[in-house]
């Protein structure tokens, strides 16, 4: 199959466009040009702003694309002018299939967890049929360049698109390498630093939340890309089981060689600056059957080996570090109240 990446050569794009050309798929890519990553040398660069993708639709149409990935649609009037500008670029002037890379923050679970929506926790784990969020725009005010960005609404967009095949995928809290986020990071440099111990909100400590390794995540959204039975559905793709906090922390301290104590650290000893802004109750785990069953996915690597790649990389590429997260002396205060 010919297909299109929009934002292919980023921490999820990258490995999507690797899958694809392993898989024997040719690709073209549409960036700016400004993240660059090693790509095989016969993927095709189309480069420019998606804020102008209108005007690339003759380069698409050279392409002519069987499918088009779009792997960072966050805007509702973006997600419109991606479907606007390739509907008729396949071969022939068809329409190709659509896919958008989309978020598990649609549902009305995240909402609850941050506090935007009240309510009783939703019965988990999630499906693809989960009630939504209905209070939109869940950045607005809190990460700025993310006021406009909302998931459900590029669904939508692409769901109801006459003429497009559109196909949606939700991807969990995503780790591995190039991850710009460095998910993993403050508790590999306590790991690191030879810290005794790693305190967790003791709230915290069960809540249970869906993850994916990036290399996974791209596999799934291939599928969804490639696979007959994914035309017109919705996907959301997550690890097996949705480790607790400790359970996570404690995967990662097999997989980095720490043997430390993970120390639950009771409400009331908590400093007022490590109160959890979540509330643990509503727990964001995903049941990923549907599309082990419907498109066939599954895990590559084992999550020891897949954290081992993350970790190993993270060690490599530290972010900067913000000394007031990592006030060891304060740790050391907590932790000797917690024993007392
Ligand atoms: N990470 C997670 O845990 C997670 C969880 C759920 C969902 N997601 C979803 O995954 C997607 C993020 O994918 P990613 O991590 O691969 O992103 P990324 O690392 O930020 O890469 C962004 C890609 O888009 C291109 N790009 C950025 N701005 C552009 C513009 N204005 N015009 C054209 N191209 C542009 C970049 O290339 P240039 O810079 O060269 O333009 C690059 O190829 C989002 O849809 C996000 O919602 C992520």
């Amino acid at each position: 199959m010919r297909v299109l990446v929009i934002g292919g050569t980023g921490f999820i794009g990258a490995p999507v466009v690797h899958d694809l050309d392993a898989g024997g798929h040719e690709v073209a890519v549409f960036h700016r040009g400004l993240t660059e990553t090693p790509l095989p040398s016969h993927v095709v660069h189309i480069r420019g702003d998606r804020a102008d993708i209108r005007d690339y639709t003759a380069a698409f149409k050279q392409f002519a694309p069987d499918v088009v990935v779009d792997i960072t649609p966050m805007v509702e009037a973006e997600a419109r002018a991606a479907v606007d500008a390739v509907r008729a670029v396949g071969r022939g002037g068809a329409a190709p299939r659509f896919v958008a890379v989309s978020s598990m923050d649609v549902y009305l679970t995240y909402g609850r967890l941050h506090g935007t929506e009240s309510g009783a926790p939703v019965p988990t784990p999630l499906t693809e049929e989960s009630s939504l969020r209905s209070v939109h725009y869940p950045y607005r005010g809190k990460v700025p360049g993310l006021e406009r960005y909302e998931k459900i609404l590029v669904e939508r967009v692409v769901m109801s698109a006459p003429d497009v095949d559109g196909v949606v995928v939700r991807l969990p809290m995503v780790y591995g390498p190039r991850d710009r986020q460095c998910r993993l990071f403050d508790d590999l440099k306590r790991m690191d630093d030879g810290r005794p111990a790693i305190l967790l909100p003791e709230g915290l400590a069960d809540w249970r939340a869906s993850r994916g390794y990036v290399d996974d995540c791209a596999h799934a959204v291939v599928l969804a890309a490639t696979h007959p039975r994914a035309r017109g559905r919705i996907f959301h793709v997550a690890e097996p089981e949705a480790l607790s906090q400790e359970a996570w922390i404690r995967a990662i301290a097999e997989a980095a060689g720490w043997s430390g104590r993970i120390v639950r650290v009771p409400e009331d000893l908590l400093p007022p600056a490590w109160r959890s802004p979540i509330d643990p109750h509503h727990h964001w785990e995903a049941n990923s059957s549907r599309i082990r069953a419907e498109l066939g996915f599954r895990e590559d690597l084992p999550r020891f080996q897949a954290l081992q790649r993350t970790i190993a990389w993270q060690r490599q590429h530290p972010p900067a570090i913000d000394a007031r997260r990592f006030d060891y002396r304060l740790e050391d205060k907590v932790l000797a109240r917690v024993a007392s």
